[in-house]
């Protein structure tokens, strides 16, 4: 069981684009099984490998009450059931304690790779179909607060520097 570091914004690393896996091996296996761990640890949902500085389009997410499913997803692409958009309150742990309604598709087909390499498709809504697109939003580089207007944007970068700063000065 190992760690791992989360970045928080706005560390422009976070703006990374991920490179598609080429072969699911025992090293990505190990990135997946740590970034579980990771995600666990913090009470996360979902937690997509950009988060933790390594940019590889590997996503994790759990969104059952218990956190007893854990979701595995390598190079995942989604495609939105219907034109409609439903806004949800989004929290990322790379922007801790803060909130905000983002607007995203209600319905969603993932298609992506297992822990095995093996290819998957899943229908998704609710909750699931808002995560995924979440994550997916970080393996481009964006954070939910990119969908918020600058002036919110502005206000949540501030806290977020002052609170790096209340860590480093600790
Ligand atoms: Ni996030």
């Amino acid at each position: 069981m190992a760690k791992l570091a989360i970045l928080e914004f706005p560390d422009e690393r976070l703006r990374t684009k991920a490179q598609a896996v080429q072969t699911v091996d025992d090293e990505v296996r190990q990135l997946v099984d740590d970034m579980l761990d990771t995600m666990y640890d913090a009470k996360g949902i979902g937690l997509a490998a950009t988060q933790v500085d390594v940019h590889r389009r590997v996503v994790v997410m759990d969104v059952s009450d218990d956190q007893s499913q854990p979701l595995v997803m390598i190079n995942p692409q989604y495609t939105p059931l219907g034109d409609t958009q439903e806004p949800l309150s989004e929290g990322c742990l790379s922007i801790p304690e803060h909130y905000a309604e983002v607007p995203r598709y209600l319905s969603v087909e993932l298609k992506a790779l297992d822990r095995n390499g093996e290819p998957f498709t899943l229908e998704a809504d609710g909750l699931l179909a808002h995560c995924i697109q979440h994550e997916y939003d970080h393996l481009e580089g964006v954070l939910f607060v990119d969908y918020l207007s600058p002036l919110k944007r502005d206000r949540i970068r501030k806290k977020m520097e002052k609170r790096h700063k209340l860590m480093q000065d600790a």
